[in-house]
C-alpha cells in the first residue's frame, strides 16, 4: 500500500473510539472517504473478526496484520461463509449514493467468500453484493454499488468461513462516487434485433435482483436493451416488503420500478400470496382465519395500492399445489392451513378489486406439461376457478428445467409437445400463458453436450410459446450466471442463464434470437405470403366464438379460408392476429 495520506487517515481513525469515529465519518468531509485503507502495516483496527461456532460446525479464527495485509487464519471455518466474518462497523452510507468498493484478496487455497454491506440489524437491507472466488494469487475486486437507504451504521463484511485456512485482504477502499455511465447497448443478435423487438410476438422479460441492479451498469444496459419486462427476483417477497406487520418497505422495489419506467420496461408484480420468504411475524404468529384473511387483504391492498396502474401483471398466488399422501392437493402452508381451501379464491377476488386493470396470474413450477400429475391438478384448479367466476387471467409456468450432473435428461428436459398441448387446453378455457421464470440449470461440470441441451431447450420452449396463440410472455429468471439464484439453491448446478458470468451472451441467447429471426418484428414469418384480406361482409373483428377461447380472431372467423393456406401463411396469420392482443 502506498497511499501515505490514507495511511495517516486510517491510523488516526484506528485510535478513535467507535463513537468518536462514527461522528467523524458522519461529517461531510470525511464521508468522502469511508475506508481508504490498505496498509495494515502495524495494526488491523478498526476491522474486527467474529466466529459463530456450533458444536457440529466449530468456527475459530485469529486476525493479524501480516506483511501489510489483513489476514484471517481460520483454525475451523464453521458451516457457512458467514460463520467467520471480518468486518468494519459504522459506515455512514447515504441514500441514492453510489460507492466505489475495491479490495484485493487471496487465500492459501482456492475458496469462495462473500462480500456484503448494509444494515446489520435489519436483514432486508443486507445485500450480498459479491460472491468471490479467491485463489492464491491476489485478485482485485472493484465495483460500484448504489446504496438506497440512509444507513448511519452500516457494516462492510467479508464472509470467509466454511472451511479452515487463511484469507488475506489489502487495499480496501469504500468511497462515494458519481453514478457510473451506463454503457451503450449493442445487441449481439445476428440480425441486429434485440429480443425485445419481437414483443408483438412474445414479450421477453427477465428477473432482476437488487444487488446486481445496484452494482452493475453493464447488466442494466443489457436488460434495458434486450427485454421489455422485468420481475423483481426478491424485493417484493413478503419478508422484505412487509417485514413488520403493517409496515411496508417499498425502497428496493420503488428503485426497480423507477428504473423500469425510465427505460420503458413493463413490471410484473411477484408474488402476493406465497409461503416462502415470509416474515417471522406471520409464520410464527397465531392468527384466526378471519385475521389471516385480513392480513392477506392488507398485503394485497398495500402492494397493489402502492403500485396501482403501474404493474400490468401480478402473480397473485404462487406455488400453492403440492403432493401430499400421493395426491396433488393444496400445499399445507400457513395460508392454506389457517384460511382453508378458499384462500386462492379470496386472494384473486380481492386482487381484482385492488387493481381492476391488472392481469391476475396463478404461478407455479412443474406445471408446464399436460399429463404431468401436478400440471393436470393445477389445470383443474384454474378451470374450476374460471367456471365459478373467480377472476383469473393467466397461468404462470415457471419453467425451471435442468440436465443432471451425470448428463441424465429424464426428469429435467421437458416434452415440448406436452407443453404445447397444455397451452392449448388453457387456450380453450380463455386463460393466457406466461412463461415466468425460465432457466435451464446444468449439473456440473459444464460440457458441450449439456450446453447443446440448454440451447435446444430455450429455442424449443420459445417456439412453443410463439406457436401458442395464448402464450404472450417469456421471462427468464435472471440475465446471467454471475447473479444466479441457482448455485445458492441447487449446489451441484450452475450456468442456467442466457448470459455468462462475464455478462457475455451465451449460445442460449443466440438460440432465442435465432428463433425470433425467423419472423419480422410485426409478427409475420419472413418470406411468408401475407394472408388475404377477409372477404367483404365477413364478421371481421367481431368475436363470434360464443366461448372464451383465445384462439386468434382470424382463425375463428375465417377458418375455412385459413384451412386452405399453406403452413407458412397460416403461421404468418397467427402472428399477425396476435398483434391485436396485448
Ligand atoms: C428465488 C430467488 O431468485 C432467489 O434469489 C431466492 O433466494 C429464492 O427465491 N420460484 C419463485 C421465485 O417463484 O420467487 C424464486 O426466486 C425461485 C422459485
Amino acid at each position: 500500500m502506498n497511499a501515505t495520506s490514507s495511511k495517516l487517515a486510517l491510523s488516526t481513525l484506528a485510535w478513535l473510539s467507535p463513537v468518536a469515529a462514527l461522528c467523524l465519518w458522519a461529517s461531510p468531509a470525511q464521508a468522502q472517504s469511508l475506508i481508504t485503507n490498505g496498509t495494515f502495516d502495524a495494526d488491523y483496527a478498526p476491522w474486527w473478526g467474529n466466529a459463530s461456532s456450533t458444536e457440529e460446525a466449530p468456527a475459530d479464527y485469529a486476525l493479524a496484520a501480516t506483511d501489510g495485509q489483513l489476514c484471517a487464519t481460520m483454525m475451523a471455518g464453521g458451516k457457512n461463509p458467514w460463520d467467520v466474518i471480518v468486518g468494519y462497523s459504522g459506515l455512514a452510507l447515504l441514500p441514492n449514493q453510489h460507492y466505489h468498493i475495491a479490495f484485493s484478496v487471496s487465500a492459501d487455497v482456492n475458496r469462495t467468500i462473500k462480500f456484503k454491506t448494509g444494515l446489520g440489524e435489519a436483514p432486508y437491507t443486507d445485500y450480498f453484493l459479491k460472491t468471490i472466488e479467491v485463489t492464491t494469487t491476489p485478485t482485485l475486486v472493484d465495483f460500484t454499488y448504489l446504496n438506497l437507504r440512509n444507513d448511519a451504521t452500516a457494516q462492510a463484511q467479508f464472509q470467509i468461513g466454511a472451511t479452515a485456512g487463511k484469507v488475506c485482504f489489502d487495499n480496501i477502499v469504500i468511497e462515494p462516487v458519481a453514478a457510473p455511465t451506463v454503457p451503450p447497448h449493442v445487441t449481439p443478435s445476428a440480425n441486429g434485433h434485440p429480443l425485445k423487438d419481437y414483443s408483438a410476438i412474445v414479450k421477453m422479460g427477465t428477473a432482476v435482483d437488487t444487488p446486481i441492479f445496484l452494482s452493475n451498469a453493464q447488466h442494466n444496459a443489457i436488460v434495458a436493451g434486450e427485454f421489455s419486462m422485468i420481475t423483481p427476483a426478491n424485493s417484493m417477497k413478503m419478508n422484505i416488503i412487509q417485514p413488520t406487520q403493517g409496515v411496508f418497505d417499498y425502497t428496493d422495489t420503488d428503485a426497480l420500478v423507477a428504473w423500469a419506467q425510465q427505460n420503458n420496461l413493463e413490471f410484473r408484480g411477484h408474488p402476493l400470496v406465497w409461503h416462502t420468504q415470509a416474515p417471522g411475524w406471520l409464520t410464527s404468529g397465531t392468527f384466526t382465519r378471519e385475521e389471516m384473511i385480513a392480513i392477506m387483504y392488507a398485503h394485497i391492498d398495500g402492494l397493489m395500492g402502492h403500485y396501482a396502474g403501474k404493474f400490468p401483471y401480478w402473480d397473485v398466488v404462487n406455488e400453492a399445489i403440492d403432493q401430499k399422501d400421493g395426491q396433488w392437493t393444496f400445499r399445507p402452508t400457513f395460508w392454506h392451513e389457517r384460511i382453508g381451501d378458499d384462500f386462492i379464491d379470496l386472494a384473486f377476488t380481492h386482487a381484482r378489486t385492488a387493481d381492476p386493470a391488472a392481469k391476475l396470474v396463478y404461478n407455479d413450477y412443474n406445471i408446464e406439461q399436460k399429463g404431468n400429475a401436478k400440471a393436470d391438478r393445477v389445470f383443474e384448479l384454474i378451470r374450476d376457478m374460471k367456471m365459478r367466476g373467480i377472476p383469473i387471467d393467466a397461468v404462470g409456468m415457471q419453467a425451471h428445467y435442468f440436465v443432471e450432473p451425470n448428463g441424465n435428461t429424464a426428469s429435467g428436459v421437458p416434452n415440448m409437445q406436452a407443453i404445447s398441448d397444455n397451452m392449448a387446453r388453457y387456450n380453450e378455457i380463455g386463460i393466457e400463458v406466461h412463461i415466468t421464470e425460465c432457466d435451464f440449470r446444468i449439473g456440473k461440470p459444464l460440457d458441450d453436450t449439456k450446453t447443446q441441451l440448454q440451447n435446444k431447450f430455450f429455442a424449443d420452449l420459445l417456439q412453443v410459446c410463439i406457436d401458442a396463440p395464448n402464450c404472450s410472455h417469456f421471462t427468464v429468471w435472471g440475465l446471467s450466471d454471475v447473479d444466479s439464484w441457482v448455485p445458492n439453491t441447487f449446489k451441484d448446478y450452475d450456468f442456467a442463464h442466457i448470459y455468462d458470468a462475464a455478462l457475455m451472451p451465451k449460445p442460449a441467447y443466440h438460440a432465442l434470437a435465432g428463433v425470433f429471426a425467423k419472423y419480422n418484428t410485426d409478427g409475420t414469418l419472413i418470406g411468408a405470403t401475407p394472408p388475404p384480406a377477409p372477404p367483404s361482409g365477413s364478421s371481421g373483428g367481431g368475436d363470434d366464438s360464443g366461448g372464451c377461447s383465445l384462439a386468434p380472431r382470424a382463425m375463428r372467423t375465417n377458418a375455412g379460408l385459413l384451412a386452405g393456406l399453406a403452413l407458412l401463411g397460416l403461421a404468418a396469420s397467427r402472428r399477425a392476429s396476435r398483434r391485436t392482443r396485448s
